[in-house]
């Protein structure tokens, strides 16, 4: 008996290849991993580096090859030309390694169920076709996916895309409290986001069900719109990184890393370590941590006025420039403008990519410069932290709609930026009563998500019948 009950848990996952999607599949299988399942991992051959395999020992990898070359530009466009294009290509491996998988040993006798990130829509037919059920998990908002379903709806009122700068102000009355501005916007072409949107969705309906990182604190509402929508069950398990996890490395595996990943690791935990010992020498909440995520691409301009902006505020600030950051640098000191560095005094610390979550959770930090992708927004509140919101493309204009008009624990500072506004926000945000009044916001939140992932809570709930519905598939 013991023994089929685990054959029966065992799970596989496919994360969608940009650190945001990887993210929260990880945590995913932590979650999954601390009920007992044991857990695989399909992943492409791009971005495989930001996965980190050797870091989970007790997880088998298998590698997807994608034939697909890195991204030269993230705008919207280059982003969806290259989920397209991992979709097609990964098709055909990925069948033939799910076909290997299945005809080994025992899984033959106890098809596990296949969770694959949302955007591989050309993934989930394949799994179909070989007997493998599978969930869909969305890394967005409930409040996102909610956009996206209803996108190719506005298009045939002609409420999207908007024509005048007026327009962009309007209400969308079926997604309350949106405007048209934060909807997903428009690239040079349209027809491939609309086809893009419905495969999405399509893939969503297709399967048993939708694993989603957020919780009924925040998206009670719009949870409830999502299930009646998709008809289908939405387990809203977030904020996954926050769950109790137990770990169970060690004690599962007898793989080693290598000794080369080993100094890749001890380079990155010392970079990590610098960063925590500059917070542990602030006071608390006097610093101010700035970030736009894995992909956003500033344009110089813009960059330039922020640089400006922080070092006029005078407050400390912790910054992650990365490779990328502005387009078309690929070198951090490269991006600074000339006499910054001295503009500041010391105030302020830049590096290349940060332990985000670990920096959060830091009592020096007292706000957060963000891009408000979703990751990034839910990891801001489970630490209590308020926001200023600078959204570029995609979830994130609506992502910060939230924060700004929905749970009131940031300030909205859209693009093109000017010093003068950055220094006012940064301000009113780190030393005003203003600011205090969204930290208290956002401390509440907190405490409401906390509750959430306790024995009890509607998150920790939504993880026990995701786990019974696992076990249910395979009798
Ligand atoms: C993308 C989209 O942009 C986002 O809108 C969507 O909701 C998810 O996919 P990304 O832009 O990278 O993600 O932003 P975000 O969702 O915030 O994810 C970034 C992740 O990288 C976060 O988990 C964050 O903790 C981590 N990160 C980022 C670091 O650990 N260190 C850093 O220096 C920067």
């Amino acid at each position: 008996m013991a023994e089929k009950t685990m054959k029966n848990r065992r799970v596989l996952l496919f994360p969608f290849p940009f650190q945001g999607h990887i993210n929260p599949m990880l945590e995913l299988a932590a979650v999954l991993r601390s009920r007992s399942f044991s857990v695989t991992i399909f992943h492409t051959e791009y971005n495989y580096e930001a996965i980190h395999p050797s870091k989970y020992p007790s997880y088998r990898f298998i590698t997807i090859p994608d034939r697909v070359s890195k991204l030269t530009s993230s705008s919207q466009d280059h982003v969806l030309s290259l989920i397209c294009a991992l979709n097609d290509n990964c098709t055909t491996p990925f069948r033939e390694s799910l076909a290997q998988v299945l005809s080994e040993g025992d899984w033959k006798s106890s098809v596990p169920c296949l969770v694959l990130d949302m955007h591989w829509y050309k993934i989930n037919p394949i799994a179909k076709l070989l007997g493998v059920p599978t969930l869909v998990l969305r890394t967005g908002s409930a409040a996102s996916l909610n956009g996206f379903i209803t996108l190719p709806a506005l298009y045939r009122k002609g409420i999207l895309p908007s024509k005048a700068e007026w327009e962009l102000e309007l209400a969308v009355e079926e997604l309350p409290p949106m405007r048209v501005r934060d909807m997903i916007a428009v690239g040079n072409d349209p027809e491939q986001l609309l086809n893009f949107v419905v495969l999405d969705a399509e893939n969503a309906r297709t399967s048993l069900g939708i694993i989603i990182n957020t919780s009924q604190a925040m998206e009670g509402a719009e949870l409830d719109k999502l299930q009646r929508d998709l008809a289908l069950p939405a387990f809203a398990v977030g904020p996954l990184h926050k769950h109790d996890m137990i770990n169970l490395e060690a004690a599962t595996t007898n793989t080693s890393p290598s000794s080369c990943t080993l100094k890749l690791l001890d380079r990155e935990r010392d970079q990590d370590r610098l960063c925590m010992e500059w917070l542990d020498s602030h006071p608390p909440k006097s610093v101010l941590y700035v970030s736009f995520g894995s992909l956003a691409s500033m344009d110089p301009k813009d960059f330039t006025e922020m640089a400006w902006g922080l070092a006029d505020s005078s407050q400390p600030f912790l910054w992650v420039v990365r490779s990328g950051s502005v387009e078309s640098v690929l070198r951090v000191e490269l991006a600074l403008p000339d006499g910054f560095r001295n503009a500041t005094h010391g105030i302020g610390k830049i590096v290349e990519w940060a332990p985000q979550r670990d920096i959060l959770a830091h009592r020096a930090i007292g706000g957060f410069w963000t891009h408000c992708g979703w990751n990034s927004t839910v990891e801001s509140i489970a630490e209590g932290i308020p926001m200023i919101c600078t959204p570029f493309f995609s979830d994130q204009m609506g992502n910060t709609r939230y924060v700004s008009d929905v749970w009131k624990v940031g300030l909205e500072l859209r693009t093109p930026l000017e010093r003068g506004k950055v220094e006012r926000s940064v301000r009113r945000l780190m030393t005003t009563e203003d600011g205090e009044e969204m930290r208290a916001r956002a401390r509440d939140l907190q405490g409401m998500l906390s509750e959430c992932i306790q024995k009890e809570g509607c998150s920790y709930k939504a993880v026990d019948d995701l786990v019974g519905l696992l076990l249910s598939l395979s009798p």
